[in-house]
Order: C-alpha cells, then sequence, then structure tokens
C-alpha cells in the first residue's frame, strides 16, 4: 500500500518535535500531529472527482510508529481507514491499542462498503484523531459510534487544512447541491465571442490547457444549448497531448432545444445529460441525485447569469486574454445590476499568469474560502492541441 515515493513525502513538522519544543493543540501529541500530516498527503492521492470524499488515514502503534497507511482510492473501493487496516495487515503489525488518524471522520453506515467505525472497533483500536467531523447525514455518528465503545475520539485538529483537503466535496455536501464552478474566457474587454459569435479562440493554448486540467477534476460540464448548437463543442477533458483523460465528467446541456444528431457531444467523451429546464436549481437539484458533486459551468453569458442570479455560484475561474473585440457577447448576461451599489463584488483568491493571459480565482462574497477548488497550479502546455478539439 505504501511506497518509497510515500514514505519520502512524510511531512517533517509535528512527527519530528520534541514534547518541549511541541506547539501543537493540546489534545494531541506530536506523532499525531505529524501522522495528520501525513494523512493529508495521502487523501490528496485518491480522485478529485466521484461522489466520495479524499480521505487519508494512518495507523500509529503506542509508541508512535506508522503501523500502517491508507487513502480512499474512489466509489466502491475500501474506505481510507480500511486501506490502512489492511497494509498493516500486510505489514504484520499488530494494531491492538492504535491510534488511528484521519482526515475525516469515520463512518457509521453501510454504503457500497461496510462503517469505517466497526471495522476500528473490530480492529481494538484504542483511540481515533479526527480533522473534520462528516456533514453528511447518512455517515455521520462514526465519532459518537467509537467514544460509545470507549474509545478515545479528538476531533478538529487541523480542521482548516482538513477542509482544504476536502475541498469542493465537503461544500457539495454541506449544502445538499454540486459545487458551482463558473468558467470564464473573455478578451480584456469582457467579451466571449466576437460581433459574428466566433469565440476560438480568444485565450491561448497554455489557458486552455489548464482549464483541460479542471475537467478532468470535476464530475460535470455544463453548458446552455446554444453553446452546444453555435460552437458543436465535444466538452471533454484531454491532456496536453490531446487524448482523452481517464475521467471523463457528464456533459449537461441545459435549455429546451434537444443537441442534434452528430453534434459532438454525442461523440467520445462522458455522458450527454440533456436538463430541459431555464432553473439552475432544478438544473442542481437533477446533478446532485446523481451524486455530482463538482460541476464545472462553461456558458454561455446567458446561462452564467442565470447561475450569478440564483446564487448557486461557488467560485469563478475568469481566464482573461490580452484581446480586444470591441463589441460581441459579454462575458455575463443581465445580472439585473442597474447601479454599481448593486454591484456583484468578488474576493480575488490567486492570480495566475498562464502564457499571455491571466486566470483570476475568486468567490462571491458570501463564500467561505475553504471551500475552494484545490490550489490551482499553472500547467504550461509545449505540445499544440488540435484546435477543433479543444471544446
Ligand atoms: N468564451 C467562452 O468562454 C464561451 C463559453 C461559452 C459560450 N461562448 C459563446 O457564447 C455564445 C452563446 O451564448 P448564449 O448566452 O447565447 O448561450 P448559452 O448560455 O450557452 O445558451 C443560452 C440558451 O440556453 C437556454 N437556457 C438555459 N437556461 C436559460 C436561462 N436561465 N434563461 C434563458 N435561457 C436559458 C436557452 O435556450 P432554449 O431555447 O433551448 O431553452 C438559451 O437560449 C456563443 O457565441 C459561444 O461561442 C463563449
Amino acid at each position: 500500500m505504501s511506497t518509497t515515493a510515500d514514505q519520502a513525502a512524510l511531512p517533517a513538522s509535528g512527527a519530528n518535535a520534541s514534547p518541549e519544543t511541541f506547539l501543537g493543540p493540546p489534545d494531541v501529541t506530536p506523532d499525531e500531529l505529524g501522522a495528520l500530516e501525513r494523512a493529508f498527503v495521502l487523501a490528496r492521492l485518491g480522485p478529485a472527482h466521484g461522489p466520495n470524499p479524499r480521505v487519508g488515514c494512518v495507523l500509529l502503534g503506542p509508541d508512535g510508529r506508522v503501523l500502517g497507511e491508507g487513502w480512499h482510492r474512489g466509489a466502491g473501493t475500501p474506505h481510507a481507514e480500511v486501506a490502512a487496516l489492511v497494509d498493516a495487515r500486510e505489514r504484520d503489525e499488530d494494531v491492538r491499542g492504535a491510534t488511528a488518524v484521519v482526515t475525516l471522520e469515520p463512518c457509521n453506515h453501510t454504503g457500497r462498503t461496510g462503517p469505517c467505525s466497526e471495522a476500528l472497533l473490530a480492529a481494538q483500536v484504542r483511540r481515533v484523531v479526527v480533522s473534520v467531523d462528516d456533514p453528511n447525514p447518512q455517515a455521520s455518528g462514526g465519532a459518537e459510534r467509537l467514544r460509545a465503545s470507549g474509545v478515545d475520539v479528538v476531533s478538529e485538529v487541523l480542521a482548516e487544512q482538513g477542509e482544504r483537503v476536502l475541498g469542493p466535496w465537503l461544500t457539495a455536501v454541506r449544502r445538499a447541491r454540486p459545487f458551482v464552478t463558473l468558467k470564464l474566457a473573455a478578451s480584456l474587454d469582457g467579451r466571449v465571442a466576437a460581433a459574428d459569435g466566433t469565440s476560438r479562440w480568444i485565450t491561448s493554448e497554455v489557458a486552455r490547457q489548464h482549464a483541460h486540467e479542471l475537467r478532468s477534476e470535476v464530475d460535470a460540464i455544463v453548458v446552455g444549448t446554444a453553446t452546444a448548437l453555435v460552437d458543436d463543442p465535444s466538452l471533454t477533458a484531454r491532456n496536453v497531448a490531446g487524448e482523452l483523460h481517464h475521467h471523463q465528467p457528464l456533459r449537461v446541456v441545459v435549455g429546451l432545444r434537444e443537441v442534434p444528431a452528430g453534434a459532438r457531444l454525442r461523440g467520445p467523451g462522458g455522458e450527454l445529460v440533456e436538463v430541459r429546464t431555464h432553473d439552475p436549481v432544478a438544473v442542481l437539484a437533477v446533478l446532485h441525485a446523481r451524486e455530482v458533486r463538482h460541476v464545472l459551468v462553461e456558458g454561455g453569458p446567458t446561462l452564467a447569469a442565470a447561475f450569478l442570479r440564483a446564487g448557486v455560484v461557488d467560485e469563478v475561474h475568469a481566464y482573461v486574454a490580452p484581446v480586444l473585440l470591441g463589441a460581441g457577447r459579454s462575458a455575463v448576461g443581465d445580472l439585473g445590476v442597474g447601479t454599481i451599489a448593486d454591484a456583484l463584488r468578488l474576493v480575488p483568491q490567486e492570480v495566475i499568469p498562464l502564457g499571455p493571459d491571466v486566470l483570476v480565482v475568486a468567490t462571491p462574497l458570501a463564500q467561505p474560502v475553504t471551500s475552494l477548488t484545490s490550489k490551482p497550479t499553472s500547467r504550461p502546455t509545449s505540445t499544440p492541441v488540435h484546435a477543433d478539439e479543444e471544446r
């Protein structure tokens, strides 16, 4: 389960601090804190997409030694705690009396797999250190179950860090709807198409490749029917070489018109879902019922405005190119803002240069920073992507 490379990534803080110099939370030991930081690293090895959270677990012996490690590799596979118990067994370690250090409260329900609280009890784990409590009403209660059986449970350790690792999943479960990222690709004067409706390409290849990486992390891409009909996009996630990523998000088209036979959206890629409504909340309800946690809204301006007006945008990714169009559609349609005092103000979180363009990541004022998508990084591309297959 664990590899040499994984071990090399073991964070030094906490684990290496002597009890005298340790400045962590009072109810955890330096070994436990180091193990939790390691568990965050493990959690991020799991997929960003899918219905389940990214979770990591480290089992510590009474002497502070690592007995086993695990992380969740996606829906239907063992949860992190069970993976760590299996790892310990493979290492011939005795886990009785061990401490399980986990990034998310152990689940207490039988879903695709059994309850982790029971697995830990069966393994006779003595103590559990948790970063974030599970907000999912169906799965929560693991800490309570463990405490009721005499296990010492410490919760909310490095919770802010834990929330960042859980990212959009946490917001989706708390709000009972998918986390929504609105993507815009605009000229310097805020336009997403020229006067004749053409929009390929406003931003550079570097920016477009960056956007493809985000596509490979979300569960669904959403566009309005006009974008589907005018642009005939494929809405697939592709790598630098133009090959399809292993994971392909659902392709969702919102509006009353039908996607024509022969459209690229009916070609290779994720499942095509046509939602015949104009109501963004209804769209999100349909996707939530399908366990979609993270949605990328890619326009056009009419749909972008509808999501913003409905107050269901959690973050905006605006790719801005040093191009002037002077005429053509604005990135966002009418928001009902009649005067500057009513402007929809966003809080910038990051500004990332991407070749000649910049990406501004911003959140509406009411959104907590901890619900942000995993930190975007600049991923310059050297291999050209075939322009016609870009969207
Ligand atoms: N640069 C970029 O990032 C980017 C991205 C996407 C699109 N674009 C450009 O944007 C242009 C298309 O913009 P658009 O705003 O017309 O397209 P859109 O937002 O993709 O689609 C609008 C259509 O969706 C349906 N719809 C869904 N929800 C709606 C709602 N709440 N209110 C009203 N209609 C709703 C309506 O069609 P029905 O009659 O079928 O219901 C409406 O005509 C194209 O030129 C495209 O190239 C640019």
